[in-house]
């Protein structure tokens, strides 16, 4: 996620490659990489990473961000603007670890790497309109923005976080119908991701929603209404409402195991 937005960000020219700094944990091998492909800064010392930049964006997985949070907490400014993008983490978990510093919790998707991503961002109790306005032109650069309550952050996860999942496995569905039914595979799979991209730049571009285009395309009696009866026999609205359900869930469960479980334990020992 990191390099998908220093590559986003470069390329929209939204910040200069003396601007960006970089750091992990252990894997020098990346961030020599990120350094010869982008410019970019890369240090192993937080201390002068976090002397150096205004805004830190913390791109790790959940389970490393009590660790990140620890390191970062003596090196934080009240003038910093923190952005995690790590799911489930609460806000109240990053600010009551990096006390007096504003934050904003984003969560964008995988097709950032595509400058594609569907970004949404909450805004922590000390982040104003000027913190908010700088995360969305960092993740403009990657895809579109769209400002939520962190309450519906776990839905967002659900529906656009995982999103692209699920859309891989319905174009992994069609292939596998098209090549069973006779289609050679690599035939079958530039129909069925044309068919996806025809499809988004229709919703795109039109005003009416999608259930008006689909009945549009469904003539009475015709292919498509009998494809659509087999999908909703197979229970495929309630096998959607289903999915973004039970991912909405785990975000939620993330959020209380960091904020009642063992990293939180360990950060509210510390202080
Ligand atoms: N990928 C997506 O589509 C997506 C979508 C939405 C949200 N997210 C969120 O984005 C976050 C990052 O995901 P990712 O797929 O980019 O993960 P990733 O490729 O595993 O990158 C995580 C990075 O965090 C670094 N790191 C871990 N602990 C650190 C520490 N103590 N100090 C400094 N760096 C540390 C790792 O360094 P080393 O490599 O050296 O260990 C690694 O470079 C996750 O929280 C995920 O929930 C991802």
């Amino acid at each position: 996620m990191a390099g998908a937005l220093v590559r986003g960000m470069l390329g929209n020219q939204v910040a200069a490659p003396a601007q960006i700094w970089a750091t992990n944990r252990s894997s020098d091998e990346r961030l020599g990489g990120l350094r010869d492909r982008y410019g970019i800064t890369v240090t192993r010392s937080k201390s002068d990473l976090a002397a150096a930049s205004s805004i830190l964006v913390l791109a790790v997985k959940p389970k490393d961000m009590a660790g990140v949070l620890r390191e970062l907490a003596p090196l934080v400014r009240a003038d910093h603007l923190v952005i995690s993008v790590a799911a489930g983490i609460p806000l109240r978990s990053i600010e009551s670890a990096l006390s007096g510093v504003p934050v904003i919790r984003a969560m964008p998707n995988t097709s950032a790497a595509v400058q594609e991503s569907a970004t949404a961002l909450a805004a922590g109790m000390r982040a104003d309109a000027v913190h908010l306005a700088a995360a969305e032109t960092i993740f403009r650069a990657v895809g579109d923005v769209m400002a939520v309550d962190e309450d519906l952050l776990d839905v967002v996860t659900g529906l656009s976080g995982s999103g692209p999942a699920y859309v891989y496995r319905l174009i992994e569905a069609m292939i596998h119908a098209g090549t069973d039914l006779g289609l050679d595979a690599l035939l079958a799979r530039r129909l069925a991701v044309q068919t996806l991209i025809g499809a988004a730049r229709m919703l795109e571009t039109s005003s009416e929603d999608p259930g008006a285009l689909r009945e549009r395309v469904t003539s009475p009696g015709g292919t498509t209404m009998a494809a659509l009866r087999a999908l909703e026999d197979g229970g495929f609205a309630m096998a959607i409402r289903e999915a973004i359900g039970r991912a909405a869930d785990r975000a939620r469960e993330m959020a209380d195991e960091f904020a009642g479980g063992e990293p939180a334990k360990r950060l509210a020992a510390e202080r």
